[in-house]
């Protein structure tokens, strides 16, 4: 029987919270209508923020919310988002649907919602087509607690204290969406423009995040790594805190990217296996990072991550809209199991789009809403954040899979809080169940306070607004305590948790 060996006194590592954070972008029907609904709607709001939403992801523990894009972020204009909402500008959004955006949900919007949430915020900045003098004075607006014509500006619009911006990225995708700029290019630029992303609070300095790869494009972490760290001073440690890293889950590759709620078994298995290649992609990123970094003080920002399929037929192709399967809640296990194991360079990561676009924790219809199977992932997992990664190893890598997409059949994590051991299980196999035969290495005997399974009956199993619980968390029985460890039989296709004291 393979087995799982835990290792409670050897702690990996802190796992950053904000590797459970999440994406919302002007795109679709994100923020308005998911989001934001203004206080005007008969759906009910709390300053336009929709109550059930913002309930929702509290339960979630939702750490961190990056906003405005994403390819939106780097031709958005944050001027044009604020002062009376009468007056502000309405713009095209080029890249998502050609919709007129009329600013309604800008920063003061977007505060208010992170209040509401009681989330950390990450703003993200223009480089591609804004200039440094605009970019230095959002962080005066929003950060700066004094006289000074920006922080006059952000009191006369109502705000009297400044906010506290947690996280500032200096330009988004700048090898595409963001300018199509070399890395180079990219490195010169960011070190100029996060040079006056002024640092006006001592006491929570903004952790400033510098855009970095697609996927497997490691020539673009070198050279912007290069770039940055040449004549930086050692304590600067190359201008930023993080560096970023976007990586998408298609069923096959960008030009085919499949259904999101219609797929066979091979492309299940294709997903989980392209899922599976964020592994590499962290190691190979990481090793690049430590020639310049080697102690590992600036973190890898995962933020942009998620399943991105086709969107729901009859929808609009700009909006991003997709559906959410039990295959969907393993492309989360596998990757929340991976960040947590990489917790020492990955500090941050934020699936993308937290609500109605690509891989989803909420979805909405009028005044409906579901928790999608990606919700309830996130759920069980919750446990993780801010715990010690605990050291664990499966005995075997026994593979499932079909022809050349072959998968581990287990992939798992486990971390400590507050004397409680969490265990995240995933199952990738479509047609058997595992048995695992888990031991601790402390010779202590051990009660499973609380374990929970998602499964569907199907694994093509959804929540619609019809039928929004068929896919849910239910209590998990299978498994034995043994007095010093258990044994588990995990469902086929399935993501548990165990809690143990
Ligand atoms: O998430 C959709 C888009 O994907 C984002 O706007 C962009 O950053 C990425 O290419």
């Amino acid at each position: 029987m393979t087995k799982l060996v835990i290792n409670e006194t050897k702690k990996l590592g802190t796992i950053a919270p904000e590797i459970y954070g999440h994406f919302s972008e002007h795109l679709g029907r994100c923020i308005y209508e998911g989001l934001y609904v203004g206080d005007d709607s008969n759906i009910p709001n709390e300053n336009g923020m929709r109550k059930d939403v913002v309930e929702a992801l509290r339960e979630i523990q939702v750490p961190v919310l990056r906003w405005p894009g994403g390819c939106f972020a780097d031709e958005y204009h944050w001027k044009d988002g604020i002062g009376e909402k009468s007056g502000r500008k309405k713009m095209v959004n080029t890249h998502w649907g050609g919709v007129t955006e009329d600013n309604s949900f800008g920063t003061h919007e977007f505060m208010e919602l992170c209040r509401q949430l009681g989330c950390k915020t990450y703003v993200n900045g223009n480089l591609g087509s804004g200039t440094v003098q605009e970019m230095s004075e959002w962080v005066e607006y929003m950060t700066f607690d004094g006289i000074s014509p920006m922080a006059e500006l952000r009191k006369s619009n109502g705000q009297e204290k400044p906010w506290r911006v947690d996280y500032f990225g200096v330009g988004n995708e700048n090898w595409g969406c963001g300018g199509n700029m070399t890395p180079g290019f990219y490195g010169n630029e960011y070190r100029r423009y996060q040079t006056y992303v002024r640092q006006y609070n001592d006491k929570a300095p903004i952790q400033k995040v510098a855009c970095g790869a697609n996927g497997d494009d490691y020539h673009w972490t070198e050279g912007v790594m290069k770039t940055c760290f040449d004549h930086a001073p050692e304590h600067l440690h190359g201008h930023m805190d993080l560096l970023s890293l976007h990586y998408y889950t298609h069923t096959e590759c960008w030009e085919v990217k499949g259904s999101a709620t219609e797929f066979d078994d091979k492309a299940w298995y294709r997903t989980l296996y392209n899922t599976l290649y964020m592994e590499e992609l962290l190691a190979r990123h990481t090793a690049i990072m430590d020639q310049y970094d080697p102690e590992k003080k600036v973190g890898l920002s995962v933020d942009e991550w998620g399943t991105w399929f086709n969107v729901e037929p009859g929808t609009n192709p700009g909006f991003l809209y997709q559906q959410n399967t039990m295959r969907d809640a393993l492309v989360a296990g596998i990757n929340l199991n991976i960040f947590n194991k990489h917790c020492d360079r990955v500090r941050l990561a934020c699936i993308a789009q937290v609500v109605n676009v690509l891989q989803s924790v909420i979805l909405t219809e009028g005044e409906k809403m579901v928790k999608t199977p990606t919700w309830h992932v996130f759920n069980m997992y919750r446990h993780h954040q801010g715990a010690k990664l605990l050291q664990s190893a499966l005995s075997d890598e026994e593979m499932t899979g079909i022809g050349e997409w072959k998968v581990p059949r287990v992939s798992e994590s486990v971390s400590e809080r507050d004397g409680i051991i969490t265990i995240t299980l995933n199952n990738l196999s479509l047609s058997e169940d595992k048995e695992l035969a888990v031991s601790f290495s402390e010779n202590k005997t051990r009660k499973v306070e609380k374990a929970l399974v998602l499964k569907g009956s199907d694994v093509h199993d959804m929540n619609t607004f019809e039928a929004p619980d068929t896919v849910k968390a239910e209590s998990f029985t299978g498994y034995r305590e043994d007095g010093k460890g258990l044994i588990v039989t995990i469902p086929k296709a399935s993501v548990v948790t165990i809690r143990v004291k």
